[in-house]
């Protein structure tokens, strides 16, 4: 098992690898979290060749503006060439556990908004079905009880994350104790419940390159 100076500087080396698949001069889609912030600071380093932004989270874009990189609303922006993410988990198809930092919204908006999503993570976060990590669903807060039954009805054992708000307004209960076998399926079926705004599994739209780092470098997945 890694310890966590070792996932930091197995993060970084994702973080770094993922400069490849930018193009200069396009607007960059840029996540959250703390993979994310390695990425942003090899970014601020290239900041003339990538000068525009948009980003998932206003921790992100106080991170980049600090960095020197002007962000952008979506609406304004057009299509995104390459958009640069973290994950909680990742499982042998490539879907994904996103929204420890509960950013999923704005994080599945930019994603299904690229060309490309290049998702980088330690190793880690690879696992062989999804589901020991916490699944985060953002939810309207008055849904928040009929939300937390229903996710209950399905086996999750329901916490909501105490004390926190998304950058939407909303809350976020975490769905532990799923064994996701299918995710496709479970994204359609808890999107489509009535409060909940996103559901932090990435099945529909999963990353098109994924970066694993360990101790003997990044592997690369290009779909
Ligand atoms: C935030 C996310 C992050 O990508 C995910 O939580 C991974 O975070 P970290 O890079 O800190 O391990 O989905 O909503």
């Amino acid at each position: 098992m890694s310890n966590p100076l070792s996932k930091d500087v197995q993060k970084h080396a994702a973080a770094e690898h993922a400069l490849r698949f930018l193009t200069p001069g396009e607007v960059v889609g840029v996540g959250s979290g703390s993979t994310v912030g390695f990425f942003i600071a090899a970014l601020s380093k290239r900041a003339v060749d990538f000068p525009k932004a948009v980003s998932s989270s206003e921790r992100s874009s106080g991170l980049l503006r600090s960095a020197g990189i002007q962000v952008l609303d979506l609406n304004d922006a057009g299509p995104i060439g390459v958009y640069v993410d973290g994950a909680d988990e990742v499982d042998p198809n490539l879907a994904l556990i996103k929204g420890g930092g509960g950013a999923l919204t704005r994080e599945k908006i930019i994603a299904q908004a690229s060309r490309r999503f290049v998702c980088i993570v330690d190793e880690s976060k690879q696992v062989p079905v999804l589901g020991t990590f916490p699944l985060p669903v953002e939810v309207i807060p008055m849904a928040r009880s009929l939300v937390a039954r229903e996710l209950a009805a399905i086996g999750a054992t329901v916490i909501e994350r105490a004390g926190f708000v998304t950058d939407n307004g909303n809350v976020i209960l975490d769905a532990a104790r799923l064994r996701i076998t299918d995710p496709l399926a479970l994204e359609a079926q808890i999107n489509q419940w009535p409060g909940v705004v996103t559901v932090g599994l990435f099945a529909r739209r999963r990353p098109d390159v994924l970066l694993v780092a360990g101790p003997g470098g990044v592997a690369e997945t290009v779909v």
